[in-house]
């Protein structure tokens, strides 16, 4: 099975959230199932080093007219030695900054060319247009910035196309451009149509992917009927609800080679999953490294997460005084939007001794908060998947979140009867609102006292499994389903 999968970001390339971590992890696990796989990006410069990409393969023009050409250039992905393509056009992708942003936050004013190319590019890596003879049975393209792709193929008429596969990360994410980068793009204006790329009057490019694509997935179960509602479908759910035959979630998993307690070098004292007496020993190291009170009884509640809405760090803020009069401490790392990062600043300003926020991106960080936290708080208001509930269960961090997308299939409440069967891993409050989130913090620092109930809510959390091999093994199904012809050209 050939597959060409398109990402905006790959972990450990290029990363900005969990899209990355799926991208580099999800591809690793297909590999290792027997597909043969190439994985496509930009090219960054950062990504491009780290991939120790230099081999050309071939010319791509300049296939948008911007007056620039690009080149494909192949490199592996370090770990795994996944091959990787990347597309390299400095005009749009050698710049300081971030993938979808400047440093200042403020969106690339090119965007629509920058993921136009992806997304031409992966479309014509399926024709006899590519530079190189191999070609895929399946392209499986992630989130909006690949979201013309099956868009080209379906313009292009391509006889023998390959299946295509679309998967939504985050709905809330769409990729909206004015209706004259439809030509610009070089696309057919008669695809500008309500059945087609057309969203309220502009150009979208999730739902040209939603719309050309064989079959859609998301990234959990639960997310999947959610966004099939107006609660959650961010104005594509009556599309989603009629290809709902077409449309599955399947769970993400985690990374356990990147996400592995007993050799993670970012730790002060690296530890076998389960082991709590290391876990208190980094527990004093980051309440030392963060300048909290050294003290073994606080509950310590970690975030590391994007700082807004969607993430629900407003709540985070709204319970903070309950939590500080509970005696627990808040340790953050994040970034996102600038009320909330002043905020969490302003928090830790005032209590220095319990809260502690770190402002910025920093992997290591985030490591060493899920070695030494006793409880992650996510009390996201929708959660396609969420990823950080897997690794906090490996290196025995108890959540606390709403039970909402991914958090909602992967987390069990902790109750009198989950307790006693051992199946609890952690607390859950289904309205989201600040005060359902103070009584599920509340019930995990009462347990928490409790050492010997807390033990086995941490046990629980540890013996969870979701290595990405069996998640491989559904989109390999998937990808059968649509590759032998069946599906294709249905639209
Ligand atoms: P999302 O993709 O919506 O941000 P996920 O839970 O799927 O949420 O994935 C988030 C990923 O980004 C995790 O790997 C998490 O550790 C990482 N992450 C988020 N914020 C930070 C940060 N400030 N520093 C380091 N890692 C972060
Ligand atoms: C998105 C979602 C997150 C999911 C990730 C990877 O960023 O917000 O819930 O885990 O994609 O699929």
């Amino acid at each position: 099975m050939r597959v060409l999968f398109a990402s905006s970001e790959v972990f450990p390339l290029i990363k900005t959230g969990g899209l990355a971590d799926v991208s580099g992890a999800l591809p690793a696990a297909l590999a290792e199932a027997g597909a043969d796989l190439r994985v496509l990006l930009p090219g960054y410069p950062e990504a491009m080093d780290k991939a120790g990409a230099k081999r050309e393969v071939g010319a791509l023009g300049d296939p948008l007219n911007i007056g620039a050409s690009a080149t494909l250039v192949a490199g592996k992905l370090p770990d795994s030695n996944v091959p990787v393509w990347l597309i390299d056009c400095p005009a749009l992708y050698d710049r300081a900054g971030g993938p979808y942003q400047d440093s200042q936050g403020r969106d690339w004013p090119d965007n629509a060319l920058r993921f136009g190319l992806l997304s031409r590019v992966a479309a014509q890596l399926c024709t006899d247009g590519s530079p190189n003879k191999w070609r895929p049975h399946v392209l499986h393209c992630n989130d909006w910035q690949t979201g013309l792709a099956p868009a080209y193929l379906h313009a292009w008429e391509v006889q023998n196309r390959p299946g295509t596969a679309f998967t939504i990360h985050n709905i809330a994410y769409q990729g909206q451009f004015p209706a004259e980068m439809v030509g610009r793009l070089g696309l057919p204006p008669e695809m500008y149509a309500m059945d087609g790329l057309e969203y309220y009057d502009s150009l979208s490019f999730l739902k040209a992917g939603l719309f050309y694509s064989d079959k859609l997935t998301t990234v959990s179960p639960r997310y999947a009927k959610e966004i099939q509602t107006a609660a959650f479908g961010c104005g594509i759910e009556g599309l989603l609800a009629k290809r709902s035959d077409d449309l599955v979630g399947i769970l993400n998993g985690a990374d356990y080679g990147v996400w592995n307690p007993t050799a993670d070098t970012h730790l002060a004292f690296p530890f076998k999953p389960g082991d709590l007496a290391a876990k208190a020993k980094n527990k004093a190291a980051l309440q030392a490294e963060l300048g909290l009170t050294p003290n073994s009884d606080a509950p310590l509640m970690v975030i590391v997460s994007r700082l807004n809405d969607h993430k629900g760090m407003d709540l985070v803020l709204a319970v903070l005084p309950a939590i500080l009069a509970m005696g627990a401490q808040v340790a953050l790392v994040g970034t996102g939007d600038r009320p909330l990062e002043d905020g969490f600043r302003a928090a830790a300003a005032a209590h220095p001794s319990q809260v502690a926020a770190r402002i910025g991106y920093s992997e290591e960080l985030a490591h060493r908060m899920m070695g030494a936290g006793d409880m992650l708080l996510m009390p996201s208001r929708f959660e396609p998947c969420g990823l950080t509930q897997f690794y906090a269960f490996r290196y025995g961090v108890v959540p606390v979140a709403h039970a909402t997308g991914g958090l909602a299939d992967t987390l069990v409440d902790t109750g009198y009867d989950t307790l006693m069967t051992g199946t609890a891993n952690g607390f859950v409050f289904e309205h989201c609102n600040a005060g359902a989130f103070r009584w599920a913090v509340e019930r995990a620092v009462g347990l928490y006292a409790k050492k010997d109930q807390w033990k086995k809510i941490v046990k629980s959390c540890v013996a969870q499994d979701f290595s990405w091999g069996r998640s491989a093994k559904r989109y390999l199904d998937l990808y059968k389903s649509i590759s032998n012809g069946n599906g294709k050209g249905r639209r």
